[in-house]
């Protein structure tokens, strides 16, 4: 491809995920205000349901000073046969700059960066918001930057708080959907952190190769005491065959973050999940509305994840200010 895009988590190797971490720092802390990207359009496409990614990149364009252009496919002519295709070039071609696409089909982000590169030579970068199951990065680089933030506030880490060599992290529940589980699994082991996948046998990938470096495990109790971040996921129902669910009480006693596990969660642990949660499937609404630990880092998920947007906006419209100011 001739133009650069954020397609998969392995579009951020660790130097890449240090430089955004670092201005996702800088954002979170305000210390940027200055509209680098003003005069830009960023084009959003979300064919599937979406709250927080698609608010967020929102939020982030514009507090970069850009211009968003908003694609909805209720409304559009989708229903008319138009095709992906179409939809994208129409975008670059009513001046987008970037275009944030999240689609059901995996692959879709690869697609629209292709044909973005033959219309425009490679001028407008693609950044995947979720292709699918398939890949999520840039919730991987919210989700972190969350994590690295908190390490700094609790002057744990040594100093270097990107590197998260020594830190367990279990991802858990419906991993073979998550299309967030993938970057996250990518991301996280780029700075140094051991991810463990762990879910019933049914929900964990059938094929390990796509999924570099993680150890996997079946059961929640066995490891809950081994791990720095417990990172809840959804169930993904609408994926998949809901016979791999298999019978929701008993998913519920293996699975579901009670209070008395959350009790026997390592001192200082914390608790993530994506968005959107289900109170009492994957965690009790008792553990969420408490305020003893684990510290659960939900909301915080939220206001980091603009912030790492933003980073990956102005890296991929080319204003980051700090590589400015060293040309
Ligand atoms: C995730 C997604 O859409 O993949 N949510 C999100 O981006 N905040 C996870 C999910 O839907 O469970």
């Amino acid at each position: 491809m001739t133009g650069r895009h954020l397609l998969t988590a392995a579009d951020l190797p660790a130097d890449r995920l240090r430089r955004l971490l670092a201005a996702a720092d800088r954002h979170t802390a305000g210390q940027q205000t200055a509209p680098v990207a003003a005069g830009r359009t960023v084009a959003l496409a979300f064919f599937e349901p979406s709250t927080r990614t698609r608010l967020s990149f929102e939020q982030a364009a514009r507090r970069l000073g850009a211009d968003v252009l908003t694609f909805d496919p209720a409304t559009s002519s989708m229903s008319k046969g138009e095709s992906l295709r179409d939809t994208v070039e129409t975008l670059a071609l009513l001046g987008a700059d970037l275009l944030v696409l999240r689609h059901p089909t995996a692959g879709a982000a690869g697609d629209a960066a292709r044909w973005l590169d033959a219309l425009t030579g490679g001028r407008v970068p693609v950044v995947n918001a979720g292709d699918g199951a398939r890949e999520h990065p840039t919730q991987a680089l919210g989700d972190v930057h969350t994590f690295t933030s908190h390490r700094a506030e609790q002057g744990s880490g040594g100093g270097d708080w990107f590197d998260l060599t020594g830190v367990h992290v279990g991802v858990v529940g419906d991993v073979a959907h998550s299309r967030v589980a993938r970057s996250t699994n990518v991301v996280w082991t780029a700075l140094g952190a051991q991810v463990l996948l762990v879910g019933p046998p049914a929900l964990l990938p059938g094929d390990m190769a796509d999924w570099r470096y993680a150890a996997t495990a079946t059961s929640f109790d066995d490891v809950l005491g081994t791990l720095d971040v417990v990172y809840l996921l959804r169930q993904q129902r609408e994926r998949g065959d809901s016979r791999r669910f298999g019978d929701e009480r008993q998913y519920r006693a293996d699975w579901h973050l009670t209070v008395e596990r959350a009790d026997r969660m390592r001192p200082g642990a914390v608790v993530m999940h994506p968005g959107p949660v289900n109170r009492d499937v994957e965690v009790d609404r008792d553990v969420l509305d408490r305020s003893n630990p684990p510290v659960m880092l939900l909301g915080r998920q939220v206001t980091h994840g603009v912030a790492a947007r933003a980073a990956v906006l102005e890296w991929l419209l080319d204003v980051e200010p700090d590589e400015r100011a060293a040309r």
